[in-house]
């Protein structure tokens, strides 16, 4: 029907937001659902499980997402973690219908919805610009979905009120956009979309225009409305924090392609390659060269500069260039007299006292700097600024980590270049 064909004409165009919003909320504007009771039906817990095969998008040369597979259960919360470029939203677009694939498949709970437009897909996306219509109050922006769909009057009143009270927005009915700040904002279009009950939801840095205060508060708020639900939702960060606090698994991206997967904390634990961990910004990295590989010692010897250490984490099967990382919690620094066992000599550069801990910057012998957190238990720290120091890198938690280039990013070098 008209009405809903205009919403998806505008997804298209790929301008300002509003159309695209609408489009995926235009929904059952031909008045065909695709499952019975898609729109209203009685969420269960199977709903809202993506998955992706082999995706692939190019803009002419760019290789925007490169072969990317994934699954996500239903009702989990699962983000798309890297930097700028990576591809996150493009993947995030094909799942939403702006984009069709060169290649692969995506799935909605079982059925192949790649060459389905947006409207057909139970699938609402919300952007880092709220798209909000500036003439329309906030109830009528939330409602907005709910015109061409076969909703009574009431039950859209109800609705919409329902919205609101989720996104802690009751009593702001009557104000235009206009009249709220930025994270009031946000939380009306999480309501448009909310209000059409999809089974996933696809947020695009939803959190990315509001200051680091409102942010935090509002990651908590997203994440208890992610669970009170159980809609699957899709997250967009370029932000590690908020991808590590909110996730129940994420996906590093790099280049189009997934770097690693896991849970928070396996990742940010065991990241796989020098890479991620950098990214997350966890470790101390040191350039090193794996030795002797790990045989029945179950340890890689490594050698930084002139120093002979085992590494007992990562890939202690590698040999040749690696990099080193270390959690800062996990250097130990003691009298300078102190060898063997792992031991590297240095000079505290700087101390910066964190209150709970003091932060101690460490230059090595082998000329690298490395950040030592301890612990703050009532007593005065025997090292100032130059103090020669004996500094400990347990095996346990020195990890190896490859330092070669993925394979994916030579594959792509023709094509970019
Ligand atoms: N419509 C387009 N035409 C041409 N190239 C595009 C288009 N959309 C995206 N690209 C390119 O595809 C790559 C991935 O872009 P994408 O927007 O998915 O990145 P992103 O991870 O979302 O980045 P950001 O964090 O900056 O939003 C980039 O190199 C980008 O320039
Ligand atoms: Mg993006």
């Amino acid at each position: 029907m008209g009405a809903g064909e205009a919403g998806g004409g505008k997804a298209g165009d790929g301008k300002a937001g509003g159309g695209e919003v609408g489009a995926g909320e235009a929904g059952d504007g031909n008045g065909t659902t695709d499952r019975s009771g898609m729109t209203d039906r009685n969420r269960d817990a199977k709903s809202g499980h993506i998955e992706l095969a082999s995706l692939t998008k190019r803009f002419g040369d760019v290789v925007a997402v490169a072969g990317i597979s994934l699954e996500v259960a239903a009702g989990e919360f699962f983000s798309l973690l890297g930097p700028s470029g990576c591809g996150k939203t493009t993947t995030l677009r094909l799942v939403a219908g702006f984009e069709r694939p060169d290649a692969g498949r995506i799935l909605i709970d079982g059925r192949d919805v790649a060459t389905l437009p947006p409207h057909k897909r139970d699938v609402n996306t919300v952007f880092q610009s709220y798209a909000l219509f500036p003439f329309l109050n906030v109830a009528e922006n939330v409602a907005f979905g709910l015109r061409y769909r076969s909703v009574s009057k009431a039950d859209s009143a109800r609705r919409v009120a329902e919205a609101l009270e989720l996104v802690q927005l009751a009593g702001y009915e009557k104000r235009r956009p206009g009249q709220l700040s930025g994270g009031q904002q946000q939380r009306v279009a999480l309501a448009r979309a909310l209000v059409l009950r999809p089974s996933v939801l696809l947020l695009d840095e939803p959190l990315g225009a509001l200051d680091a205060k409102l942010r935090r508060a509002l990651q908590v708020e997203l994440k208890t409305l992610q669970e009170h639900l159980g809609i699957t939702f899709l997250y967009v960060t370029h932000d590690q924090e908020e991808a590590l606090t909110m996730s129940d698994r994420l996906a590093v991206m790099s280049g189009g392609q997934i770097a690693q997967l896991g849970a928070p904390r396996e990742v940010y634990e065991e990241p796989v390659d020098a890479y991620v961990a950098e990214f997350l910004g966890v470790s101390n990295l040191m350039d090193a060269t794996a030795t002797r590989p790990a045989g029945a010692t179950e340890v890689c010897h490594v050698r930084l500069g002139e120093f002979d250490l085992e590494a007992g984490c990562g890939r202690i099967d590698s040999t040749g260039a690696v990099k080193l990382a270390i959690r800062p919690e996990r250097v130990e620094l003691g009298a300078y007299e102190l060898t063997g066992g792992n031991r590297v000599p240095g000079m505290v550069e700087r101390l910066v006292f964190l209150g709970s801990a003091t932060q101690i910057f460490v230059h090595l012998a082998p000329g690298v700097t490395l950040q030592a957190l301890v612990r703050n238990d009532g007593r005065a720290l025997p090292w100032s600024q130059g103090s020669p120091v004996s500094v400990a890198l347990p095996a346990d938690a020195l990890r190896v980590l490859a330092t070669e280039v993925p394979a994916f990013e030579e594959a792509l070098a023709p094509a970019v270049g």
